[in-house]
């Protein structure tokens, strides 16, 4: 797979970067801004470079045309602090406007284009209408450069089609994710955990099928992990459940007996009357919870368990908080998860949090980035590789060289 160094000499080019800006807002506030942060050295590489960057991303899931709550300006304008430059924000996505900001470029600048997914085209299933939106994206790039981790199991217009229109690279970004994520697949350290929460089991079912080839260990909590322990017989009240996977994961239970892969859930979680920071609540028994109340974290004592699980492993993996943490009465769990990442990274492991949620848990709960091995930047992506699944934005650029 070809690098940007592989593209020679960018002064005066145009090049166009597929970034992954996908951020949390609150309005136009950005709550998380790891994935601007995490853009910014392929970016500023390019510039320096002479490069004249056209930088571009989705925001949220808007369908198919303008919707102003999805506008990437707040984006731009915060890219451009980081950068220290001024960012052009380029009010369309392709089109006659497109066409004369980036004509107005010079060397070393950078404009952003407006979210891609305002255009049917980039996330179209048909290819005829999504190589018509690559098209028209190629007609602004000599160059194409796809430094979005988060979106390369995507297969959208400016992640996979448009790598086949101009010469193509993969950004540091994709290169440094994909390295170690490469780790964890291939021959990992042991012993090996991997840490699952999240809402729906049903979002994880690959990934948990293949982990139980890989992981030692697979600690499940949040939401989904009521469906493990109404599988294993336990009423679980008000809990999420998602009845039509108990068989799943009744198997899943069975084939981990069977393989020594060593499951742990919860013994005990906080339970709450209703789904609010303001709620009744108290910690009970996991197998003891209360008809009238939903779990809404774990509780203490299998926090304290959770990371003793945690201590001697040599490679862990976490995806998805532990609880509703963004409620500081259910904080209590992801916090004890990420306690345990944070030792386990001192004392020589390599611990990655994969993911969009965990990642801006780790950093609302007081986390620094430094704390971890690493930060993926991509959730769906990571879980996807770790699935053993072919992504597209990355088969593209190895199919082609
Ligand atoms: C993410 O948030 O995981 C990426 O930005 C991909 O977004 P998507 O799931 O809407 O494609």
């Amino acid at each position: 797979m070809k690098t940007i160094a592989d593209l020679g000499d960018l002064r005066g080019k145009r090049v166009l970067v597929r970034s992954d800006l996908n951020v949390p807002l609150d309005g136009e506030t950005i709550t998380d801004d790891g994935r601007i942060r995490a853009s910014v050295p392929t970016i500023k590489s390019l510039s320096e470079a002479g490069a004249r960057v056209v930088v571009c991303a989705h925001l949220g899931r808007p369908k198919g045309s303008p919707d102003p709550r999805y506008s990437l300006r707040p984006v731009a304008a915060r890219l451009g602090e980081l950068l220290g430059q001024d960012v052009t924000f380029v009010e369309e996505t392709v089109g006659q406007v497109a066409a004369s900001a980036v004509a107005g470029l010079g060397d070393g600048d950078v404009a952003l284009l407006e979210n891609l997914r305002f255009n049917a085209g980039e996330t179209s299933k048909d290819e005829g209408e999504r190589g018509e939106f690559a098209d028209a994206l190629a007609t602004l790039a000599d160059a194409y450069v796809s430094d979005g981790f988060g979106v390369v199991h995507r297969k959208q217009a400016s992640v996979y089609d448009i790598a086949t229109r101009v010469p193509a690279a993969l950004g540091g970004l994709v290169q440094a994710e994909v390295d170690v994520l490469r780790r964890l697949t291939e021959d990992p350290a042991r012993p090996y955990a991997v840490v699952l929460g999240g809402a729906k089991v049903s979002d994880k079912l690959g990934v948990i099928d293949n982990l139980l080839g890989t992981a030692d260990r697979l600690i499940i909590g949040g939401g989904m992990v009521f469906t493990f322990l109404k599988a294993q017989g336990h009423e679980v009240g008000k809990s999420l459940l998602e009845e039509d996977q108990l068989d799943t994961v009744r198997e899943y239970l069975e084939r981990a007996k069977r393989d020594g892969v060593e499951i742990v859930l919860p013994t005990d979680v906080v339970a709450a009357t209703e789904f609010s920071a303001d709620a009744d609540h108290e910690v009970v028994a996991a197998d003891a919870i209360p008809a009238d109340r939903m779990g809404l974290d774990i509780g203490p004592e299998s926090g304290t368990a959770f990371a003793e699980k945690l201590r001697d492993c040599r490679t862990v993996f976490w995806n998805g908080p532990m609880g509703a943490f963004e409620m500081a009465p259910y904080a209590a769990g992801t916090k004890a998860v990420a306690a345990a990442l944070v030792e386990a990274t001192k004392g020589g492991a390599l611990t990655v949090v994969g993911g969009g949620d965990s990642a801006a848990a780790v950093r609302q709960l007081g986390f620094a980035d430094s704390d971890f091995g690493h930060i993926s930047t991509g959730g769906g992506a990571s879980l996807e590789y770790l699935e053993g699944k072919e992504l597209p934005g990355l088969s593209i650029h190895e199919e082609k060289n």
